[in-house]
């Protein structure tokens, strides 16, 4: 909690309350209404957002009661090749350069809003030596620190999705990366963040998600359309919207356009080139802002299931 911040906020709002009960206090009209309107205008702003920090300091705050999972990895080179597959999509924010390892990086910037200090940390084994399989595995899936509060901005309802199998690849490949300092600084979110908190729907930058309590499955890997919609709920739903026509605009992640029609013109064969190079059969080359690398480690397959998945689901509006 910003201490210092929400001080001033506080003695700001009493300050002019202060003020305000002066000025009516004076008797002469004039200074009633010059300085007494302000003070009492400016007394209330400074007491809602007093009001509203409090409210996204106990959201940020508030416990989750998701048991740790039970999961414990036992690895092997398979798996870690696998779980390299899905890591690659977490270095969009886990890493500066976009790049494994997964060496940490500063979530908002230098030079973002004011809303306080946010790092999507250092996932190698620097930082999670000390974790236990189930914290990690439930920091993924479930969007819950190891202290129990929730994430801010971790996909975890697009992760939910990721099988047992899955997920413990993943932490294998984790633990496989080579130790890369420096540690990450720990979340520090200002006034005017807790104040965005109180009033943003919650689904982007709050990342707690119900627990999981069952196992789960992955239809089995190949180019089928079942397994291409397993992929796309991990991979690309966050930006291309559920139902894959259209990413809902918002304060989210940029959205992306709709996918459903792109089998009306585009083979299986061009689709995996398209996303392997980022060129479509016309030689248009696919926006900047589509991570194509998040599917480097992708095999053709991977790439033609999603494929499947697209032309099974049918053409589809975009959506608004
Ligand atoms: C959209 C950006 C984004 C993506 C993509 C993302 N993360 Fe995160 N992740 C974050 C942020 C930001 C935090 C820190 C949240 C906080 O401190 O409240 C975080 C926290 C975590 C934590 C908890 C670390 C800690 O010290 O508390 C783990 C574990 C984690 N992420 C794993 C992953 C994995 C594995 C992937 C890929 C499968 C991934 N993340 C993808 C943004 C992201
Ligand atoms: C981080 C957000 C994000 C994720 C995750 C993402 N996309 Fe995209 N995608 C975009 C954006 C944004 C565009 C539009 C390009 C631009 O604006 O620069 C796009 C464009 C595309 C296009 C080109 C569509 C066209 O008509 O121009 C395809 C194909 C595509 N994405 C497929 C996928 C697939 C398949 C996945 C999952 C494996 C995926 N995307 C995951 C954001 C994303």
């Amino acid at each position: 909690m910003d201490y210092p911040g929400l001080a001033l906020v506080i003695a700001s709002c009493l300050l002019f309350g202060f003020l305000a009960y002066r000025s009516i206090k004076a008797g002469r009209r004039w200074v009633q209404l010059a300085a007494g309107i302000p003070c009492v205008l400016l007394a209330l702003l400074f007491g809602a957002a007093t009001v509203l920090a409090l409210v996204g300091y106990a959201k940020l705050s508030e416990q989750h009661p998701n048991p740790v999972s039970q999961l414990t990895v036992v690895s092997t080179p398979a798996m870690i090749a696998n779980g390299e597959r899905f890591a690659r999509s977490c270095a969009g924010c886990h890493s500066a350069n976009g790049n494994l390892p997964l060496s940490g990086h500063n979530f908002f910037g230098s030079d973002g809003p004011p809303i306080g200090t946010l790092w999507a940390p250092n996932l190698t084994p620097a930082h999670l030596a000390d974790w236990s399989d189930g914290e990690i595995i439930r920091a993924i899936r479930e969007g819950v620190g190891r202290d129990g509060r929730t994430l801010m901005v971790m996909p975890a309802s697009s992760f939910r999705n990721l099988s047992d199998e899955d997920v413990l690849s993943l932490v294998a490949y984790l633990r496989s990366q080579p130790a890369v300092e420096p540690a990450s600084p720990p979340r520090q979110i200002s006034v005017l963040g807790a104040i965005l908190l109180a009033i943003v729907p919650p689904d982007f930058f709050l990342s707690a998600q119900p627990p999981l309590s069952s196992a789960v499955i992955a239809p089995p890997r190949g180019p089928t359309a079942a397994y291409g919609g397993y992929l796309t709920r991990i991979e690309c739903q966050g930006c291309h919207a559920a139902n894959l026509a259209g990413g809902p605009a918002g304060e989210g992640p940029p959205p992306g356009p709709n996918l459903t029609t792109i089998p009306q013109w585009v083979t299986a064969d061009e689709f995996v080139t398209l996303l392997r190079t980022g060129r479509f059969p016309d030689g248009r080359l696919i926006g900047p802002n589509m991570p194509i690398k998040y599917l480097e480690k992708m095999s053709d397959d991977d790439i033609r299931a999603i494929y499947a998945y697209l032309r099974q689901g049918g053409v589809l509006p975009d959506n608004k």
